[in-house]
């Protein structure tokens, strides 16, 4: 399904719940019962017809059709044309044995402005989508965000930036509640929230592309030491205060559950020593614990309030009351593991002075020059 023509090779992988079969050995019946196979696609990389029935741009627009953002110029303007194709696509998977099918929501589909006017046309799509999927025996999990902001939400208040996204947010969801929670069960609010605090707001690979590493090299606007940690903070309380919404107006009507896909790399200690085992947990730490933490515990992990200080947004008793707790589920988006290394010199904070210098481990998949294993194909 996901590589007919017009596939687009953004710079890095934004869905992908990869299921590699490595034997053919293994089968459904190694499976326990009850245990759902699907597929999942995120709006942005799937649907194209981005001008189409009233859909607003998203920073992802912008970002793939800026100069120089992507190596091979390609953009999602078509994709894999799902928008127009996904009777098509559903019969694929059902053709496929799938179980379930894991899309996103086009935030600016529903609302071409990020807030406001709900556009109908865009609803009608999600509808049309979710009944097709049901009437093939296909059970919908839904993604609310998988990275693709409403460029007018960027334009008006700096999007995660500012703290006024959390009601924005809100908005969005209790609007798709509303219209799709009598059919949709199982809700997922951020796909990857990590990924796209450090990608878009760290490193400047991704939309919206900011950063500040190397001088500003790569990146016109950011703060790689500040920027991410205030784009996790809001997208916590954003997600707190949806999952507090459904709760309270929706979860006893409409039955359903709610929660996070965190991108979860495994990071094994490079040697036995101390200083990689330590390093190795704070890796960690700067990945899941940063928003698992929070959802667990209502505070952020304690490596992270030592090395990143005044930095570090804090979290209110209230807020803290809100987010501790606010998971239904916890979702896991694997890719592989790297080793972990404390850092021995400083060289790298200095260079960077971002999240990654703050955890203070180097991460790679390899050891020397030993790949981790075989199959490495990404750093
Ligand atoms: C957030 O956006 C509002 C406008 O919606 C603006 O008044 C405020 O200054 C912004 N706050 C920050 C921290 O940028
Ligand atoms: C990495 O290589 C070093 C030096 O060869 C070795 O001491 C260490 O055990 C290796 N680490 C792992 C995890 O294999
Ligand atoms: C590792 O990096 C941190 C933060 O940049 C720094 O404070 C610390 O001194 C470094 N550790 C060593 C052993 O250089």
């Amino acid at each position: 399904m996901a590589f007919r023509g017009g596939t687009m090779l953004i710079l890095t992988m934004m869905a992908l719940l990869e299921i590699q079969i490595c034997s053919s050995e293994i089968n459904r019946g190694n499976f326990p019962n009850g245990f759902v196979f699907g597929t999942a696609s995120s709006a942005f990389q799937y649907e194209g017809a981005v001008k189409e029935d009233g859909r607003g741009p998203s920073v992802w627009d912008t970002f793939s059709h800026t100069f120089g953002k992507i190596i091979d110029f390609s953009n999602a303007d078509v994709a894999v044309d799902q928008y127009h194709r996904y009777e098509e696509d559903i019969q694929l998977m059902k053709d496929m044995g799938m179980d379930a099918y894991r899309f996103s929501i086009s935030w600016s589909r529903i609302f071409p402005n990020g807030y406001g006017q709900i556009n109908q046309a865009g609803v009608d799509h999600y509808n049309k989508l979710i009944n097709a999927l049901l009437a093939k025996g296909i059970e919908p999990y839904v993604t609310l965000y998988h990275w693709d902001l409403p460029q007018a939400l960027e334009n008006k208040y700096s999007g995660w930036l500012n703290a006024s996204i959390i009601m924005d947010f809100a908005t969005y969801a209790e609007t798709c509640f509303q219209k799709f929670g009598d059919r949709v069960k199982h809700w997922i609010t951020f796909n990857e929230p990590h990924t796209f605090a450090t990608q878009g707001y760290d490193v400047g690979l991704q939309a919206p592309g900011r950063c500040s590493i190397l001088l500003h090299l790569f990146c016109r606007a950011g703060n790689s030491a500040t920027e991410p940690y205030i784009v996790a903070h809001n997208v916590l309380l954003s997600h707190a205060t949806v999952a507090d919404i459904y709760r309270k107006k929706y979860k006893k009507i409409q039955g359903g559950s709610l929660g996070v896909a965190f991108d979860v790399i495994w990071y094994e200690p490079l040697t036995n020593t101390k200083e990689d085992i330590d390093a190795a947990q704070r890796a960690q730490d700067f990945q899941l614990g940063w928003f698992l933490d929070p959802l667990m515990f209502g505070d952020y992990p304690s490596s992270m309030r030592t090395r990143v200080g005044s930095r570090l947004p804090k979290f209110s008793q209230s807020e803290a009351a809100l987010v501790k707790g606010s998971l239904d589920f916890v979702g896991i988006n694997h890719y592989t593991t790297f080793y972990a290394k404390d850092n021995s010199t400083n060289l790298i904070g200095t260079l960077l002075h971002d999240s990654i210098a703050d955890s203070g481990a180097v991460t790679l998949p390899f050891n020397g020059t030993k790949a981790i294993s075989e199959r490495v194909s990404h750093i």
